[in-house]
């Protein structure tokens, strides 16, 4: 890879041969497959809140917007109070943290990529529970990293198994990451499951990456924090796309020790400098807001609407298929075998013939060609119906 042609010296212009390892995403593939915008697309495959952040905020951002200090360089760890309140915020599940070990980053996705680039040596190995999130595989291998997969089965509800995580660390191993409320698949990670792994993580001395994304985002149960019972061992991350639901944003946090801290904002420094401050002005603002918890609140309700919408459509339209109902997070993972075996061509055929695009499992590790991720929060319960009855009609499924 990487040979983009002769220059007029003759000389062949080179990229770098790492990109390899971010060849062609799947989510690539669908808006290729989609043509120009404007057809009757049901799009049910990115992870994008569709419901309006809190409106009552963007008075205040347009206050802001009038101070010269709004477009000032931030500081490279962010604005203070904001990571004076996103400690503060991360109470609640049970995380203590100092303002010194919080960072705020330019997204979630910069803060996996900074994370890794501060931990990996090439060689080095991460342990990822199969399936997960889709961008941790090709940015560890992009850094010279080796993943060494986990396989968290639909039997056992997609929780890991901390013996099978046990035997998978070797003294390669710098981390493990635990996707907590679950992308792609819904799962609230088992409290006691969350407790062994941690533990684990600091005995054996390697990090434990939780990506709690979703932690706003539960339908039943609540997100707990593991980080009390390995406090030296974990690195939490998020981002401010889900709650508030802002991803034009680009706004994400980073917690851990201290002087992982300290090392994930010299990489910062060099590779982004420092997240928006117009951005981080809106999320403190979000963060102090009196109503922000009726507001989450109302959000949740809708999605879970839709979620319910979802899971109702499924068993009517595709009755063959296998899936947990999700109690967090914004997609349903199903498992559409026997009919589906090829999921990444099942899911072109329903984009470019039935007009639905949903995520191949394949993108979230190697033991998923039969699943799809269907994103229940993008569209109004009518539109998710029709989308999953054209799935079931992709499938020749009996379901009327
Ligand atoms: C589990 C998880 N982590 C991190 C991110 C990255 O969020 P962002 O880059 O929008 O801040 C996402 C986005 O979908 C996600 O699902």
């Amino acid at each position: 890879m990487g040979d983009t042609g002769a220059s007029e010296t003759g000389m062949p212009r080179r990229l770098s041969s790492r990109l390899s390892s971010l060849a062609a995403s799947p989510m690539k593939i669908i808006d290729s497959l989609l043509g120009p915008a404007g057809a009757d697309v049901i799009r049910l495959h990115a992870g994008e809140p569709s419901l309006p952040p809190p409106l009552e905020l963007v008075d205040s951002l347009v206050d802001d917007l009038r101070r010269p200090e709004s477009y000032a360089y931030a500081p490279t760890r962010g604005l203070p109070e904001l990571r004076e309140a996103v400690a503060e915020e991360l109470k609640r599940d049970g995380t203590s943290v100092s303002f010194d070990e919080v960072a705020i980053t330019p997204s979630g996705t910069s803060a996996i990529f900074s994370a890794m680039s501060v931990l990996l040596d090439p060689g080095d190995e991460v342990i990822l529970v199969d399936p997960t999130f889709m961008i941790y595989r090709p940015v560890i291998e992009y850094l010279g990293g080796r993943v060494r997969w986990v396989r968290a089965s639909p039997e056992r509800g997609f929780q890991p198994d901390p013996d099978a995580v046990a035997a998978a660390i070797n003294d390669r191993t710098k981390a493990i990451v635990l996707v907590d409320p679950d992308n792609p698949t819904g799962r609230l990670l088992d409290p006691d499951i969350g407790r062994a792994i941690a533990e684990l993580a600091q005995d054996r001395g390697v990090y434990l990456m939780v990506d709690e994304a979703y932690r706003r985002i539960v339908y039943e149960g609540s997100y707990r924090s593991v980080q009390p019972y390995a406090p030296d061992s974990v690195i939490g991350l998020g981002t401010f796309s889900k709650d508030p639901g802002v991803p034009g944003l680009r706004l994400g946090y980073i917690y851990g020790p201290k002087d992982f801290i300290d090392a994930y904002a010299s990489f910062n420094g060099h590779a982004f400098f420092g997240a928006s401050n117009m951005s981080q002005l809106y999320v403190l603002r979000y963060l102090r807001w009196e109503g922000r918890e009726k507001f989450i609140e109302s959000v949740v309700a809708e999605y879970r609407r839709r979620r319910d919408a979802a899971v109702k459509a499924m068993r009517r339209y595709v009755p063959s298929a296998r899936f947990t109902e999700p109690r967090a997070s914004m997609y349903l993972y199903a498992d559409l075998s026997p009919l589906v075996n090829d999921a990444e061509s099942f899911a072109s055929r329903l984009a470019s013939k039935y007009r639905v695009t949903v995520m191949p499992g394949t993108a979230f590790g190697p033991a998923n060609r039969t699943f799809i991720r269907v994103t229940f929060v993008s569209q109004p319960p009518e539109r998710l119906e029709e989308g999953i009855r054209r799935i079931g009609e992709a499938l020749g499924e009996a379901g009327q």
